[in-house]
Formats: C-alpha cells, structure tokens, sequence
C-alpha cells in the first residue's frame, strides 16, 4: 500500500487527522501547511458552481479543479470525490477511476455508499486504487438533510455498513451528519480512521468545506464552526475599491507605468 495512506491509517491511534476541501491551486498551497487529507469534493457543485445539488457535476469538472489543487500540494494526502452516477458500476468505476488517477495524479478517490455499492469499493481497492468510504448523510442519493443513526436501527445499519466498507479494504471513511453515540461505536469497531463532518469530535478526524468555514459559502448549518467571516472582510474591500474608483483615487502614481 502507497506510503501516504499507510500514514494516514497508523494516525489513527495516534492523533486526530485535520482534513480540508479544496477547488483551486491558491487555496490548496495554504492548506497543505495545515492539512493530513486534502480533499476535492463534489461540494464544488454547490459550494463553487452554485448548483442547487451535487447530481450533475460532471466528471471532467471535477478532474479539471483536481489538476489545479494537486499543483498546489507538496505533502497532503490527496483525495479526489467522484461525482454522482460516475461508479454506478464495476465497468464505469473502473474505466473513470483510472482516468481520475491518471490525470489528476491523486493518492486516493473517494466514494459516497449507497448500501449496495461494497463489491465496487473492493473491486477498485484491488486494482490498487486507495478507496475512501463516506456514509451516514450522503448528498449523492439523499436529497433532504437529516442526521443520521439516531435510533438503535439506524445504529445498527451504520456500524454494519462501516464495517463492510472496512472489510471492502476502504482506509478511511467520512462519517457525515452522524448522532455523536453511533459515530462514537462506528469510529472504535473498526480498524481504519473515521473523518466526521457533523459527527462529533469522537471521530479519529474532521473535515469541513472550506468555503463554510472561512464564511464564503452562505451555507452554515450547526456543525459548521465559521472562523471567519471572509463574505463581511470581502463585502469592505469591494465597497473600499469602487469608492476609490469612483473618486479617481485608484490608481495612484505608484501602480502607474
Ligand atoms: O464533497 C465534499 O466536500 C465532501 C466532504 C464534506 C466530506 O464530501
């Protein structure tokens, strides 16, 4: 197995892992200071593109946004999600696995479960293509939010469904909008580290969309900690710059040729 996942599976009895999405090469070189997993995620569709879901993001989007951020990363665990209907089955994921790997020189794919899609996760892993899992609240197959595990049978469900991904060679799996008791049993039944978003600090790990946290997105839902408010500071320059415009006070002499 590729150096970069056997260390992300062995931080998780040794510390928390800080992950982060990315969509372009700027924002990506920051991150890389701070983040074990760097993550392109089919949040792009509405965190970036402003589309009303992740369902039609296309493949080659996202492979375009993967190129620009993997020329931002030096040291990062480099994750790329794969859109909506692009792994429906072991042909297909197949084929635009590959052709993610091979373009965006990534070090893992990520795939959202839809209870049933176990075979395609132990397909993939087998062509030695490192596979993260993601359960729980998934945007791909649920259109309405609503967290998750809450009572015993939804409990039940997670932990079987985590433990087959783990089982399918998965290496890490993100636990999203999951009820702090079950991310808690899910995150120490199974071997491989769980990433929570939403999911209580339990998790071996956390990760958060970017644009949410710097308070770029508009979207911020209670798991969601916004550490600054980037939309107010963005809000003041933009106004500052059309009032030096305006008043001929930009440009001055010193950004003249
Ligand atoms: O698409 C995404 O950004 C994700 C993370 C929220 C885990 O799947």
């Amino acid at each position: 197995m590729k150096k970069k996942i056997i260390r992300i599976k062995k931080l998780k009895s040794k510390r928390k892992l800080v992950c982060l999405t990315a969509y372009s090469k700027p924002l990506a070189k920051i991150l890389d200071k701070h983040c074990d997993i760097i993550l392109v995620g089919d949040s792009i569709a509405t965190a970036f593109y402003g589309m009303k879901n992740t369902w039609s993001l296309s493949l080659e989007t996202i492979i375009n946004h993967a190129k620009a951020v993997r020329a931002g990363i030096k040291k990062s665990t480099f994750v790329v999600d794969m859109p909506f209907n692009t792994y429906k089955n072991i042909f297909v994921a197949k084929k635009n696995v590959k052709k993610v790997f091979k373009l965006t020189k990534c070090d893992a794919i990520k795939i959202e479960s839809n209870g049933r899609n176990f075979k395609i996760i132990s397909k993939l892993v087998k062509l030695g293509y490192p596979v993260m899992g993601h359960i729980g609240f998934t945007p791909q197959y649920k259109n309405k939010f609503k967290p998750e595990g809450i009572n015993k049978i939804q409990e039940n469900k997670l932990i079987n469904e985590a433990k087959k991904i783990e089982n399918s060679g998965a290496f890490s799996i993100v636990l999203e909008c999951i009820n702090a008791r079950t991310a808690k049993k899910i995150t120490n039944e199974i071997k491989i580290p769980t990433i929570g978003i939403g999911s209580s600090k339990d998790c071996d790990g956390q990760i958060l969309v970017t644009d949410d946290l710097i308070g770029l997105s508009g979207f911020y839902p209670r798991f969601v900690k916004k550490y600054i408010n980037l939309n107010n500071i963005m809000n003041k320059v933009f106004k500052k710059f059309r009032y030096e415009v305006i008043n001929n006070k930009f440009p001055k002499k010193i950004n003249t040729y």
